[in-house]
């Protein structure tokens, strides 16, 4: 193996994205580290920490060949020759900046791990979303080592979405790299550029310089999160007027400069990534002096917090006013469909709120139920966790559709109803259920956007 690459940080970025590289480039030996020993672990078992359609074949087939899970981060360091950096970038929760601007502190302790550890050049690969010129902060810290080491920084941020990772990093629209523009790093892009070489098709390869690389990132989410608050501001329009908004986004999107992708209407959007790299966003706005700019941006947050408010208030609206003592099957809590993971889901918000007006919480999820239950962990009042959806829904006044899973969709409604107190509604926050049949079967359908069908006269 001619080249060692190490990834420092073993989560729903680095597992995967390392597991990609590994299978495609055989001679490259790939070692992913992370501070977190269960996580290493779950890593090397049969049960993979996170769940990623495809990820366990991909992983199967490199594990322990040129892909290596480790706790060691010291021998990692001294090993490889490029190192990746994916840990986490939370928002600030204290402090100046705190609520938008990045968390940078797990990023700079990993610059000081290389510092302190590196015995030769390397180069260092932002994979963590970061504000812009974080790298220029970084290549300070590293170039201060006083062993005289060179370091490049480049910046290669990750593009893809959970639940399509492994086909996003196997065929990705584009790969992003930014560098600086001495010598060295043009050199450092070309070493990079080779990786991706073996599988990704040159003409998709971008290259930029470091800033315009990470400004990219932010702004890619920005706008892809600003469509679905677009969409979802303009689904509360249609309720009051009879448009569809099934209709609006599918004749908006035929337009070839609009496009149809990610004009779906839904209680709103979640993820790790979105909510936060706006708002660190917005911060730099606020920080460079542009709070026109700043507060156009953070209006898409804004209008998502309104979506997940007014999904809420249509339920107990529609349930006579009230939902206290009332059982709500809620029918999906992931953030979306094919993953099992809970961060920013909107579930959470729209179970809380829920819990507030004392509903009573029947979950139900296909893959997140146990990081369900950690999120919930601090709500007090009746809440439990089937991994049955039919039982979830014994008893209960409602339910809410929270997830997209297609699975969702071949559920026996008859049964559901038979099992449910009447008047049965459902509230569709996903448009994913046929709506007519539902209603013909007796149920008070409560879609997104579109008109209600209901025979209690509401
Ligand atoms: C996102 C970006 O898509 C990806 O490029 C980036 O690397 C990481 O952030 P991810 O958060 O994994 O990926 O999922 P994504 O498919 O973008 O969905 C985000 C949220 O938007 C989900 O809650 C999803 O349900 C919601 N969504 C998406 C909608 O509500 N409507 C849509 O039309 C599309
Ligand atoms: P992402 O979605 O960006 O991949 P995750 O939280 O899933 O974020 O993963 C980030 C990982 O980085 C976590 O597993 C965390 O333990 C790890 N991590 C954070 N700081 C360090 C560090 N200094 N050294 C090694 N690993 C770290």
């Amino acid at each position: 193996m001619n080249k060692t690459i190490l990834c420092i940080g073993a989560g729903y970025v680095g597992g995967p994205t390392m597991a990609v590289i590994a299978d495609n480039c055989p001679e490259y030996k790939v070692i992913v580290v992370d501070v977190n020993a269960a996580r290493i672990k779950a890593w090397q078992s049969a049960v993979l920490p996170i769940y990623e359609p495809g990820l366990k074949a991909v992983v199967e087939r490199t594990l322990n060949k040129n892909l290596f899970f480790s706790t060691d981060i010291v021998a990692g360091i001294k090993a490889a020759d490029m190192i990746f950096v994916s840990v986490n970038t939370p928002t600030k929760t204290f402090g100046a900046g705190a609520g938008k601007a990045a968390d940078l502190q797990y990023w700079e302790k990993t610059a000081r791990d290389i510092i302190e550890h590196a015995e030769n050049d390397k180069i260092v690969i932002e994979k963590s979303t970061l504000p812009v010129r974080t790298a220029e902060a970084m290549h300070r810290i590293l170039q201060s080592n006083p062993k005289g080491l060179n370091f490049d920084i480049i910046s290669n941020p990750e593009f893809m979405a959970e639940g399509t990772a492994v086909d996003d990093l196997q065929n990705p629209g584009r790969v992003l790299i930014g560098a600086m523009e001495t010598e060295s790093g043009q050199k450092a892009l070309q070493a990079v550029m080779d990786i991706y070489r073996h599988w990704v098709p040159e003409a998709k390869i971008k290259t930029t310089n470091v800033w315009s690389s990470e400004l990219t990132k932010l702004v890619s989410n920005a706008m892809l999160a600003q469509r679905i608050s677009s969409v979802n501001s303009i689904s509360a329009l249609c309720e009051k007027t009879d448009a569809n908004i099934l209709e609006v986004s599918a004749a908006m999107g035929m337009d070839v400069r609009i496009g149809p992708r990610f004009l779906q209407a839904s209680i709103g959007f979640g993820g790790s990534c979105f909510k936060k790299d706006i708002l660190n966003l917005v911060y730099l706005c606020e920080f460079y002096g542009l709070p026109e700019v700043a507060a156009y941006w953070e209006q898409v947050v804004l209008m998502n917090e309104y979506q997940e408010k007014r999904f809420v208030q249509n339920i107990i609206n529609r349930m006579f006013n009230t939902v206290a003592g009332k059982k709500i099957a809620i029918f999906g809590f992931a953030f979306k469909a094919d993953t099992g993971d809970t961060r920013e889901s909107p579930a959470i918000y729209v179970s809380k709120l829920l819990l507030e007006e004392h509903a009573a919480l029947r979950i139900h999820d296909p893959q997140a139920l146990e990081y369900a239950k950690l999120d919930l962990a601090d709500c007090t009042g009746d809440i439990s966790y089937e991994i049955d959806p039919y039982k979830a829904a014994e008893g209960a006044h409602a339910i809410a559709v929270l997830t997209e899973w297609k699975e969702f969709r071949d559920l026996d409604f008859a049964r559901l109803h038979a099992v449910m107190e009447k008047p049965a509604f459902i509230f569709d926050g996903r448009n994913i259920l046929d709506h007519p049949k539902l209603f013909k079967l007796g149920f008070n359908v409560y879609p997104l956007g579109q008109k209600a069908l209901s025979n209690l006269g509401h």
